[in-house]
């Protein structure tokens, strides 16, 4: 393990550990662990007591539709509302449960996450067209969120603050559940971001509804399998399967929930806003975390070669399906030729294909739905933009999947893009000196505020764009995806979310309600 810095609560805590892809023994052994687990999986709700139906939903290969990956069993009306009502029985007794029992079951299933990496990671391939170094990311990231929220646990909810205290009197503040929480996730970070936005609400005192992406039930059902096995009661955490529209929808209008925890489109935080302030009961608490409108900017004392690297990583690596993802790099026009002819080459030496082996860059996107949609922009980018480079499909291994060549084009400005495009398509877009302000204001009127790259060798141009850029997360001289748990805690502002950052060490306020014991002594 990588022993990390103590954190602002004096806690050491290490991440997980990575794998040495130059150590061939490591990879053998990887190897071997992913091999074994080749499915099918299988999911259906875990709601005790409910009655479930029979009909299933087949789920293929990104990569390769013609093989069958497993196949779910969605939820209805009525399993929502048993998971409800079971939810809201079990939940006062789970909040009563010490703070240092329920770490110990985070800490568990952490350690059980690893154990599990071969089949997780195998999953994330075949059910989310992960690449194999993405897939390891996110197991590994998965297993961090349950050991730093356990840690926040035994901070935070471990024992209450003691307040000032006239004399006489005794003032003591408690952390508590808010109540059941309804947590829906996106199909992009299937195992790690469900599972954090699940253990941030479990081990807060609520009792958890979990919604997977429709894309990723697999996924979903067995992490929630796995924490029940750490220990989670079955009745405190529940999962049901289904489409936004109807399981989604019907979770969310129901007034016996106290929050809902999303991560996807900011059009679905929106709709989920409505749905809870149009409800009767507690007044729900939204924790969003949305999409992006993200740039890189570059100014002429940036270094090309290391500027090239982290834009390909930041635009196209994850096939672009990251909510961090660079969408435009803001080039200054001193250098922009050169950097543009390098990017092209890079974008030439690009590897799309089987996510499952190594040599791969670039896996498919995640299904038909999203691929129509990306291919549209492109179309209209064709006749209204001026193409820098397109990369090379080769058909032969990527006819049957959900593959979509990287692109790079140039465009005039920002003004050109409706919204954001979720894969793996870069805009690029010339600034002339003296102007870094307009640069910065037309990011800034995109209203999200998520990821922003800053290249450049003057410390004051680094200073000046944090200062005046609203993002989360404003990373210098290095790619601006993959945030590490506890070390770069994630999340934006305006249309990118409501924050607190995840893998931060206020996430799980969030999730908390307050309450204050005053004692006559
Ligand atoms: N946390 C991811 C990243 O930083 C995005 O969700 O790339």
């Amino acid at each position: 393990r990588i022993p990390m810095p103590v954190d602002i609560y004096g806690e050491q805590r290490k991440n997980s550990m990575g794998v040495n892809f130059s150590n061939e023994d490591d990879i053998r052994q990887l190897a071997e662990e992913i091999n074994a687990h080749k499915g099918p999986w299988k999911a259906a709700p875990l709601v005790p007591g409910a009655k479930i139906g029979k009909e299933t939903v087949k789920v293929t290969d990104p990569a390769d539709h013609r093989r069958v990956v497993g196949e779910w069993i969605g939820g209805d009306e009525s399993v929502v509302d048993t998971a409800i009502g079971n939810a809201v029985a079990a939940q006062p007794d789970w909040d009563r449960v010490p703070a240092e029992q329920r770490a110990q079951i985070a800490e568990r299933a952490a350690e059980m996450i690893e154990a599990k990496r071969g089949e997780f990671v195998a999953m994330c391939v075949r059910e989310a067209g992960k690449t194999l170094p993405d897939a390891i990311a996110e197991v590994r990231e998965a297993a961090d969120f349950c050991r730093y929220y356990a840690g926040m646990t035994r901070k935070l909810f471990g024992q209450p603050e003691d307040m000032p205290s006239p004399t006489g009197e005794t003032n003591r503040l408690f952390l508590n559940g808010r109540g059941v929480f309804v947590c829906i996730s996106p199909w992009n970070f299937p195992l790690a971001i469900f599972m954090g936005e699940v253990m941030a609400a479990v081990l807060s005192g609520n009792a958890v509804v979990a919604k997977p992406a429709e894309q990723t039930s697999l996924i979903g059902y067995a992490a929630v399998k796995l924490l029940h096995e750490a220990g989670v009661p079955e009745k405190v955490l529940q999962f049901i399967p289904g489409d936004g529209a109807s399981v989604g929808a019907t979770l969310t209008k129901d007034p016996r929930i106290a929050g809902v925890a999303f991560t996807g489109s900011t059009e679905t935080a929106w709709a989920i806003n409505k749905t809870l302030a149009a409800r009767k009961g507690p007044i729900a608490t939204l924790i969003a975390e949305t999409g992006g409108q993200n740039a890189m900017i570059a100014d002429s004392s940036a270094l090309p070669e290391q500027l090239v690297k982290d834009v390909m990583a930041s635009a196209f690596g994850s096939a672009g399906q990251r909510c961090s993802a660079a969408r435009i790099l803001f080039i200054q026009e001193d250098v922009a030729d050169r950097v543009i002819e390098m990017l092209a080459g890079a974008i030439d030496e690009l590897k799309v294909g089987d996510p499952g082996l190594l040599s791969t860059d670039v896996g498919p996107v995640i299904d038909h739905e999203a691929l129509d949609g990306l291919q549209k922009h492109i179309d209209r980018m064709n006749r209204e933009a001026k193409l820098i480079r397109k990369a090379r499909l080769d058909e032969t291994v990527t006819g049957h999947g959900t593959f979509l060549a990287p692109h790079a084009f140039e465009i005039p400005s920002l003004d050109m893009l409706e919204r954001e495009e979720f894969g793996p398509i870069l805009h690029v877009v010339r600034w002339k000196s003296g102007e870094l302000d307009k640069v910065l204001a037309q990011i800034n009127a995109t209203g999200y505020g998520l990821t922003l790259g800053i290249h450049s060798r003057i410390d004051d141009t680094i200073a000046y764009v944090q200062k005046h850029a609203r993002v989360g997360n404003c990373y210098a001289n290095r790619n601006q995806v993959g945030a590490v748990v506890g070390v770069q805690p994630f999340g934006g502002e305006g249309l990118s979310g409501t924050g607190f950052k995840a893998g931060g060490p206020h996430y799980m306020l969030r999730f908390a309600t307050e309450r204050v014991l005053t004692v006559n002594t």
